[in-house]
């Protein structure tokens, strides 16, 4: 199996090795990243051996076991186990994804599992997504207008334009996309990223939503849209296939139409 190497100026030292069972027949290394905010010490990996004769087929099973059977301490996020929460999010062998969604038997050799790049970590595999959320909060993302219905009446869509929002509803703000981003990474703070603008673009699809216009008026702007350069790492690595690019791309198309 390949051992992971750290370069030789990392701050993240190597950290312990818990070795299989006695027993086991089918052990894989998993390389995990570790840091506590209470411990003053720099963050390392912990190398975890697990027997998967004894274990799910997924890296959350493998996360869960290590919790449950190994070290209680490591830390990460969880819930529906089946890829429909985001909340597992982490970058497993170099690229992002869903622990609960990601085969184990997919990963080759000892398994490296980081959290999603360029986020402040809160603990072990735990990032912070109160930038994330407060950017989600930014777009409004709720149905906006503001004629009357009949009485008790529901706003009602075709077909067609119930089909607009296909590619768009399924996203389970998982941030992969947006954390696979080098225009994210470098201006995270005002650029809001694939995942939130594929949010924004969703309710400007809406044909229900009445505020088209002053939506597009807040993404106006020289970062909050424009720091997308189509590097389509967003599109490679979303776990439920959906293309954020090609969202922000619709999204610059409207810009252009309503000046004509
Ligand atoms: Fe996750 Fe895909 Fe939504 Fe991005 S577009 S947040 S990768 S589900
Ligand atoms: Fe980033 Fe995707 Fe644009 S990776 S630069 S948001 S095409
Ligand atoms: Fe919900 Fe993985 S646990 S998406």
């Amino acid at each position: 199996m390949a051992e992971f190497a750290l370069p030789a100026n990392s701050k993240v030292n190597k950290g312990k090795t818990y070795p299989a069972p006695q027993g086991a027949t089918k052990v894989r290394k998993f390389s995990i990243y570790r840091w506590n905010p209470d411990d003053g010490q720099n963050p390392r990996m912990d190398t975890y051996e697990v027997d998967l004769a004894e274990c799910g087929p997924m890296i959350l099973d493998a996360l869960i076991k290590i919790k449950n059977e190994i070290d209680p301490t490591l830390t990460f996020r969880r819930s529906c186990r089946e890829g429909v929460c985001g909340s597992c999010s982490m970058n497993i062998d170099g690229q992002n994804g869903l622990a609960c969604t990601t085969a184990i038997e997919d990963c080759k050799g000892t398994v490296k599992i980081t959290p999603l790049p360029h986020m402040e970590v809160i603990k072990d595999l735990v990032p912070d997504f109160k930038t994330f959320y407060a950017q989600y909060a930014s777009i409004k993302p709720w149905l906006q207008a503001v004629s009357t219905t009949p009485s008790g009446a529901e706003r009602l869509q075709s077909k067609e334009e119930r089909a607009k929002l296909d590619g768009l509803y399924e996203c389970i703000l998982c941030a992969c996309c947006s954390t696979s981003c080098p225009s994210y990474w470098w201006n995270g703070d005002k650029y809001l990223g694939p995942a939130i603008l594929l949010q924004a673009y969703r309710w400007l699809a809406d044909s229900r939503d009445e505020m088209a216009g002053e939506r597009l008026d807040h993404l106006e702007d020289p970062f909050r849209l424009y720091r997308c350069h189509t590097i389509m790492n967003c599109a490679n690595v979303c776990p439920k296939g959906l293309n954020p690019a090609k969202a922000i791309a619709e999204i610059k198309k409207m810009m252009i139409e309503r000046q004509l």
